[in-house]
């Protein structure tokens, strides 16, 4: 098998895994007991949490761990609507944002809070413009994504970050694709919470980060115990806590070298698709945009279709985000930049990661052009 879809999730890096077991097996402790075998799993954790705070620019103090992306996104959401129940309140985001900060300003908006999805340019860019013009006197909130997961497009958060702060408006970005993959700090970024993922940067599953302003409010998520300084209470996942932290020590180590790599394989395939089958289309910024990720449209051809018959040639790649597929639904995403919904249907994500090389690059691009000729073939009978 050859995977290509790492911006669904990626495979757990070798070192991070190593990291992780102990604290499975032998120092299983609860982080939360007084007892040494707790205590070093506490220790742990704080560690993790150092990493964590050191790949972003950001305190340790302002590092709290979640079940993910999307727990970290919805909070964000909720604890600032929750926090502003009494007043009238404003959030401005975009048409391209993940499902679990596009949702969750539908259900704000179904509660009476009025949101502003900005549109995007054809290929994918939020205007800083826009943004400005959209804020208003109650705006609290901004919940910009600093890159895309279909189709890569990197945002100019440290711009519209500058404009929020200078407005006196929060901000908060979905770093999910971003960090671990391209320099990220939260300081340049003038951003009062950042959310990130294990699972995309080599980590483990259900492992969230929540970056929040040292002095910004944040309600609490969970209520029990004084986990995670009270503000998300249950035991907590020590050893996923752990290979996240060496997960992304080891991917900001490497990220020059990595990038450089995933760029040259990424320009490779379009170069040798686009030879082969003149007709494709990058959707996206192919300037401003993450290493690893390129969203291909297929004319009329079916990504789905693609998509399965790669599959059936042991090739991974995805129509859209893993979070919408298997819903017969064209990409929010490529409307947003003005696609047709037959268009958005025939598009493909292949995103490579850390653990894909070279030499797999001719593998996926032939098992492309192969099935694409065979969809054609049917077609023309
Ligand atoms: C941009 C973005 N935000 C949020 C998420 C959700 O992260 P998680 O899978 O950790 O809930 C994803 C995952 O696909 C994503 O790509």
């Amino acid at each position: 098998m050859i995977y290509a879809d790492n911006a669904a999730t990626t495979r757990i890096s070798d070192r991070a895994f190593e990291q992780m077991l102990p604290f499975l097996r032998e120092q299983y402790g609860n982080a939360s007991s007084q007892y040494s075998h707790g205590v070093k799993a506490k220790r742990a954790v704080e560690q993790a949490r150092k990493k964590v705070a050191a790949a972003i620019g950001a305190e340790p103090s302002e590092i709290t761990f979640t079940s993910g992306g999307s727990e970290a996104n919805s909070w964000v959401l909720r604890s600032v609507a929750e926090a502003y129940r009494n007043e009238p309140i404003h959030i401005i985001t975009t048409a391209i944002e993940h499902h679990s900060v596009l949702n969750a300003c539908r259900a704000l908006e179904q509660s009476g809070i009025e949101v502003t999805f900005l549109p995007v340019d054809n290929v994918g860019l939020v205007s800083v413009d826009d943004v400005k013009k959209a804020i208003k006197p109650h705006t609290k909130l901004a919940s910009i994504m600093l890159a895309n997961n279909e189709i890569g497009t990197i945002q100019p958060i440290t711009e519209i970050g500058r404009l929020l702060k200078s407005e006196g408006v929060l901000f908060h970005t979905d770093a999910v694709q971003a960090v671990g993959h391209i320099p990220v700090n939260v300081n340049d970024l003038q951003v009062d919470f950042l959310t990130a993922s294990a699972h995309k940067f080599n980590g483990a599953k259900g492992t969230g980060i929540l970056y929040k302003r040292a002095g910004i409010k944040l309600l609490p998520l969970l209520f029990g115990g004084e986990q995670e300084c009270g503000l998300r209470a249950g035991t907590e996942n020590v050893a996923a806590i752990v290979a996240a932290g060496y997960a992304l020590e080891e991917s900001v180590a490497e990220m020059a070298e990595t990038a450089k790599r995933l760029r040259i394989m990424i320009e490779a395939t379009v170069d040798i698709i686009k030879e082969k089958i003149p007709l494709v289309r990058v959707n996206g910024d192919a300037e401003c945009s993450l290493p690893g990720i390129i969203n291909l449209g297929f004319g009329g051809v079916s990504g789905e279709s693609l998509m399965h018959l790669l599959d059936l040639k042991g090739v991974c790649v995805s129509t859209s985000s893993a979070c919408n597929s298997g819903k017969d639904e064209p990409s929010h995403v490529l409307l947003a930049l003005g696609l047709t919904e037959q268009q958005a249907k025939s598009a493909i994500r292949i995103s490579y990661g850390r653990h894909n090389t070279i030499n797999e690059v001719d593998t996926i691009v032939s098992a492309v052009c192969d099935v694409y000729a065979k969809i054609m073939k049917r077609r023309n009978f």
